[in-house]
């Protein structure tokens, strides 16, 4: 039987697949369920600081249009505040005793300061990393690149102050130097990097003529935008890859892992099939590196990566400018 293990950001899994940040882990029993089917890790959906503010906000127009007085709710959003904490915060509590796969949290803040108390919490409930849900759209003109690079840096910074589990960033790809971006986030002390997270983004219906939101989960055409970046950071950086969207089968997964990450994650793929669909992208995943005569996963990680790949210039390549060479094209 083939070698599943595998270390990724100073944790030891029993397997690379990493269910990612959502409902999907938002109670014990769902994350028993899925340490049962195989899952090396879990990651809980992410604390909102924005909807802590939102419902914060839409309780005090209620009160406010019912004519209270607010100065008696002052203290109204450090309660809700500290509700969200608490459920989180007793989930992790709840799911240390029942689980020995790893849960990491995740914080995603939109004032730095919050940054640190919640991941201070989180650690003192038990968490086994943190992973910092961030991203800064770069839609302010008067920002420019190096300020809102600036910001990622100054949360990872006072976040590391704060505690001592490790600290995995969850990336963006909108970046102008993302490489160089992604080495430097590394070099800050970050034990793991997810490649990459996937937005909101709005659509429009055109009958109705409003915007709506795109679909919310991925489609397996997805996953090839994170495997270039993989393949081209793989061997340069100094922490470990998550590869992230569009994984949606053993054989992305595989592609993935010849890049050269360390782990997947995987959300959409599980939403669409049955939670038990971890143990069948693993029992391909072991047939695969049986039929090709790998022990473990060490045995061809990175090997298709721009490091190690006999055509390193592949990855470069951004033009289909001989696709459309061919016979018959013109
Ligand atoms: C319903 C749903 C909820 C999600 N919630 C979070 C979240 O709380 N924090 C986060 O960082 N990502 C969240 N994500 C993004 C996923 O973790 C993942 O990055 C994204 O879905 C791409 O992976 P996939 O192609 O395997 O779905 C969510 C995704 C979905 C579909």
């Amino acid at each position: 039987m083939p070698d599943l293990s595998t270390s990724y950001a100073g944790l030891t899994l029993r397997s690379p697949i990493i269910i990612g940040s959502s409902d999907l882990t938002d109670s014990v029993r769902k994350i028993q369920q899925l340490e049962e089917s195989g899952a090396g890790a879990v990651v809980l959906g992410s604390i909102f600081e924005e909807e802590i503010a939102l419902e914060h906000e839409s309780v005090m127009a209620g009160l406010r249009a019912q004519g209270r007085d607010l100065i008696d709710y002052d203290s109204y959003e450090y309660h809700i505040r500290a509700q969200h904490l608490d459920s989180v915060t007793q989930l992790i509590r709840d799911a240390k005793k029942s689980v020995s796969i790893p849960v990491i949290a995740s914080i995603n803040c939109v004032y730095s300061h919050e940054w640190t108390t919640f991941a201070k919490f989180l650690e003192d409930a038990g968490a086994d990393a943190l992973e910092l849900n961030m991203f800064f759209l770069p839609s302010d003109m008067s920002r420019d690149s190096k300020e809102t690079e600036n910001l990622y840096f100054e949360v990872i910074r006072r976040v590391r102050q704060e505690i001592s589990i490790p600290i995995i960033v969850k990336m963006s790809y909108y970046f102008s130097s993302l490489l160089q971006l992604i080495r430097r986030i590394c070099d800050s002390g970050v034990a793991g990097v997810v490649m990459f997270n996937r937005f909101y983004s709005p659509d429009f219906d055109i009958d109705k003529m409003e915007i709506m939101s795109s679909k919310v989960l991925s489609s397996p055409e997805e996953f090839p935008i994170s495997l270039r970046w993989v393949a081209l950071s793989y061997g340069r950086i100094s922490c470990e890859i998550a590869a992230s969207t569009g994984i949606h089968d053993s054989t992305a997964m595989i592609k993935q892992f010849l890049a050269g990450a360390q782990v997947v994650q995987v959300v959409s793929a599980l939403y669409m099939h049955r939670r038990g669909y971890v143990r069948t992208m693993l029992d391909e995943l072991e047939t695969w590196m049986d039929r090709k005569g790998f022990g473990c996963l060490d045995d061809f990680r990175g090997k298709l990566s721009q490091a190690e790949s006999k055509d390193p210039a592949l990855f470069e390549r951004v033009q289909f400018m001989k696709f459309f060479q061919g016979p018959g094209r013109g």
